[in-house]
């Protein structure tokens, strides 16, 4: 590894968060310097200490912080194509699921697949996500809601870390869908599977936050709750599918638990926008799964601009409301069809990302001090990342200072 570089000739999106702009420096320059950024700003101003490093050209291209997606479900058995035709002949995503499909026959297909069906699987659709630019992947348990197979399916997940040059988080989905064997009875399968597999899971150190699905289709507040509880005392911190449906109320529960994001959110209410700003964490856009649900409402963008609510933008990639292993095209449509600006977007995927990861310092900026994951595009604007549809104009990663 070469401990000392210096790269030059490009544009640089420091996506700084207290410079407009994208922080954008037309003719910059970067130190990196054991793995982490030593010096960034206009190639004029380059320190003499530094001018005698390995010097790398970009050619002019675009660099930005690598990007990161945020809110995952990446590992899972089979696909949901069928369900897709039936939304398409009419029947509504609370419809199918209540029917005994949606999420459960994934859970069928994740169950009988083998550790290396669903690995294998799983690296395509990561591989999409690296061909983007991608250095850190938030992937999700929920498609086993036993404790052996959703413990398998966070083994999975983290396994995939030593396969490619990635990060990988893993989050403890169990409460995410009542399994047949507990039907009509929520409250023991919180206790016997999402609780007593949490304190497995993390005993084994494969939990990196603890997540739920707060719906009328999935679990109420209370019954979250108690988890959120389960993962205080482990020290783990929480997130929530909030409000993708209706409006439980669970961003507010987030707050609560001094969450790291409430993500969907659809249906929150603008009144309580100002209360969950006050809890600092971050809203995570799906937008893939508002356009494969062809939703028609849109979270308050509006209101979280103006109370100051960090935005961040995922692809949801899961088989059933949003099977899209594109953070470009989640980051287009989070432009097209929720009017966030190209900056937001970019932002979303890198600065306010990291953040809903708690990783924030590390990843999303290029600033001092943080680690050198930085993503060189084709392109000569940062806006064009969320204008372009189709084959990426991704060029190179740069992991640690060296260039893959
Ligand atoms: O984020 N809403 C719950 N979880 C997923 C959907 C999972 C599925 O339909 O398989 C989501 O949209
Ligand atoms: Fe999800």
């Amino acid at each position: 590894m070469q401990r000392e570089v210096l790269y030059t000739e490009c544009r640089v999106a420091t996506m700084h968060s207290g410079k407009p702009e994208y922080g954008l420096i037309e003719n910059g320059a970067i130190v990196v310097r054991n793995g982490r950024i030593a010096w960034v700003g206009d190639a004029q101003g380059l320190p003499a200490q530094y001018s005698n490093y390995s010097n790398e050209s970009l050619g002019q291209r675009l660099i930005t912080p690598a990007l990161i997606d945020c809110h995952t479900h990446l590992v899972f058995g089979g696909n949901r194509a069928s369900e897709f035709e039936m939304r398409l002949n009419g029947a509504s995503y609370e419809e199918i699921s209540k029917a005994g499909s949606g999420i459960v026959s994934t859970v069928r297909a994740t169950r009988l697949a083998s550790d290396k069906e669903l690995l294998q699987s799983a690296i395509t659709r990561l591989d999409d996500l690296i061909s983007e630019g991608v250095a850190v992947v938030e992937i999700k348990s929920g498609y086993g809601l036993t404790i052996a197979d959703e413990i398998r399916m966070l083994r999975v997940a983290r396994k995939l870390e030593s396969l490619r040059p990635v990060k990988i988080l893993t989050t403890w989905l169990a409460a995410h869908a009542l399994p047949v064997e507990y039907e009509d009875k929520p409250d023991d399968y919180i206790n016997e599977v999402a609780i007593l597999g949490l304190q497995q899971a993390a005993e084994e150190g494969l939990v990196d936050a603890v997540d739920g699905f707060c719906e009328t289709i999935g679990f109420s507040p209370a019954q979250i709750e108690r988890l959120f509880e389960v993962a205080h005392s482990l020290g783990l911190p929480v997130k929530l599918h909030a409000e993708q449906l209706s409006d439980q109320k669970g961003a507010l529960l987030v707050g609560k638990y001094a969450g790291l994001s409430a993500d969907h959110l659809e249906y929150l209410s603008v009144d309580d926008v100002p209360k969950f700003a006050e809890s600092g964490a971050v809203a995570v856009m799906l937008p893939g799964a508002f356009y494969t649900l062809r939703e028609s409402k849109i979270p308050p963008i509006n209101v979280f601009r103006s109370t100051g609510v960090e935005m961040a933008i995922a692809t949801d990639c899961n088989p059933g409301s949003s099977p899209i292993s594109s953070i470009l095209t989640a980051m287009n449509i989070a432009c097209t069809q929720f009017s966030m600006t190209p900056e937001e977007a970019l932002a979303g995927t890198t600065r306010c990302a990291a953040q809903a990861l708690g990783l924030q310092g590390d990843y999303g900026v290029i600033e001092d001090g943080a680690l050198a994951e930085l993503a060189v595009w084709n392109v000569q604007h940062p806006a064009e990342l969320s204008y372009w549809v189709g084959p990426s104009k991704f060029h190179k990663r740069i992991s640690h200072g060296e260039t893959s």
